[in-house]
């Protein structure tokens, strides 16, 4: 008998999936990651079973996800499209890592994923597991079953009794991490309409959020955020408390339009205050701490970044170069950050840090200026030669 490892999220696709892949053969070993979006009921646990799978594995993959992922991605900024701070892709190549050892530790031949034909998910699931294990086959059930719409599928949960939440779902697919969450389908369709408030999922929308503004501290050592507020704590409680925190203020809600790798114009909605307050302060200690050319050069890597995450290639050459190169500029970025979040805004009020450029007798106009006026004529002279020659008689 053939053994497959499916990703479970204990929705309706994937509960389906068990079934589907257990009638076709195989022994179903149902692997769930705990990577922020709340951990699974004992009525998800046990759906998995009457769906057929013969093994549940819940596994706690928080810690390493801010560590190895979220952590990363902030270091290099990485936003795609200038919007999209990536929860969804970042938490997928991690979860095909745990997909690929757990094929190991059941002998598995396969892997299995519940994403549809046309998501980027799908991309980022099997170029990261090919890559890890190009021996492993990977199955993808919704490219290929016989179901065309979810009443269908219902139909076949009912037939084979496996009991689902049909009248908890939310007319909105949703994906939820301890990074963000992603939202979309439904009247988010209409690119033109305003996202209604039910598809906020734990944002309050700027308009309820209190008038009075609330202003936070995130101090980093050597890139890393590692104090709120004077209270030092890990990173997975230090973004959950900045998670709510921001979530109050209504920060960290985006809409965009996004392109997806397989081709198509979605329209996105993302949640996610602690990404956004985290990446305002961290960008902003690097402009204290950075000098101009290596912050420039710093800064042109993050879309690269992001690309890449976006794309589904983690487990790459290039990535590791880049996290390399960010590794080794982060050293420096030591210090805190003042952010004041209001009704949807988050703004960086102050800074410092023990390494900070910023000189106060070289920027001031008071009568405490050091600066060298002087030097600034010959300098021009040069720096502007170039394009004097072009008007200068030969
Ligand atoms: N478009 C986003 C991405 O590709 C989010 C996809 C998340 N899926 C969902 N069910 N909302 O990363």
């Amino acid at each position: 008998m053939k053994t497959v490892v499916l990703a479970y999220s204990g929705g309706l696709d994937t509960s389906v999936c068990v079934r589907w892949l257990a009638d076709r053969g195989y022994r179903v070993v149902a692997f769930m990651a705990d990577v922020g979006q709340g951990e699974p009921s004992q009525r998800v646990l046990s759906r998995a079973k009457i769906a057929g799978a013969s093994q549940v594995i819940v596994k706690d993959l928080r810690k390493e996800f801010a560590q190895d992922y979220v952590l990363p991605a902030l270091q290099a900024h990485a936003v795609y499209e200038g919007k999209y701070l990536l929860a969804t892709a970042l938490s997928r190549p991690l979860i095909a890592k745990h997909l690929v050892e757990a094929a190991r530790a059941a002998n598995a031949d396969a892997v299995a994923h519940g994403c549809t034909g046309k998501g980027n998910d799908q991309v980022r699931f099997e170029v990261s597991v090919r890559a890890l294990d190009p021996r492993l086959q990977v199955l993808a059930p919704l490219r290929v079953w016989e179901f065309r719409s979810r009443e269908e599928e219902i139909a076949y949960c009912a037939r084979h009794r496996i009991p689902i939440d049909v009248t908890r779902k939310s007319p909105y697919s949703i994906d939820r991490n301890l990074w963000g969450v992603s939202v979309e389908a439904g009247v988010l369709e209409d690119p033109w309409r305003e996202p209604p408030l039910d598809s906020f999922q734990f944002v309050s929308s700027p308009e309820r959020a209190p008038s009075r503004a609330e202003v936070v501290t995130v101090e980093f050592r050597g890139g890393v955020p590692i104090r709120l507020n004077g209270t030092r704590l890990a990173l997975v409680p230090l973004i959950d408390a900045l998670n709510r925190i921001g979530a109050r203020h209504g920060v960290g809600r985006t809409e965009l339009i996004e392109s997806r790798v397989v081709g198509i114009k979605s329209r996105e909605v993302y949640e996610a205050p602690a990404a956004q307050i985290l990446w305002e302060a961290h960008g902003e200690l690097e402009r204290l701490v950075f000098d101009r050319e290596l912050l420039h050069f710093k800064q042109s890597l993050g879309p690269k970044y992001a690309e890449l995450v976006y794309n589904g290639l983690w487990f790459t050459p290039l990535r590791a170069a880049l996290d390399a190169c960010i590794g080794f500029t982060q050293q420096r970025v030591t210090g805190a950050v003042r952010l004041k979040l209001f009704k949807g805004s988050c703004q960086v009020i102050g800074r410092r840090s023990p390494h900070s450029l910023y000189r106060e007798r070289l920027a001031t106009y008071s009568a405490k200026d050091q600066f060298d006026h002087g030097a600034a004529e010959g300098f021009i002279k040069l720096f502007g030669l170039p394009y004097e020659s072009a008007n200068l008689s030969k």
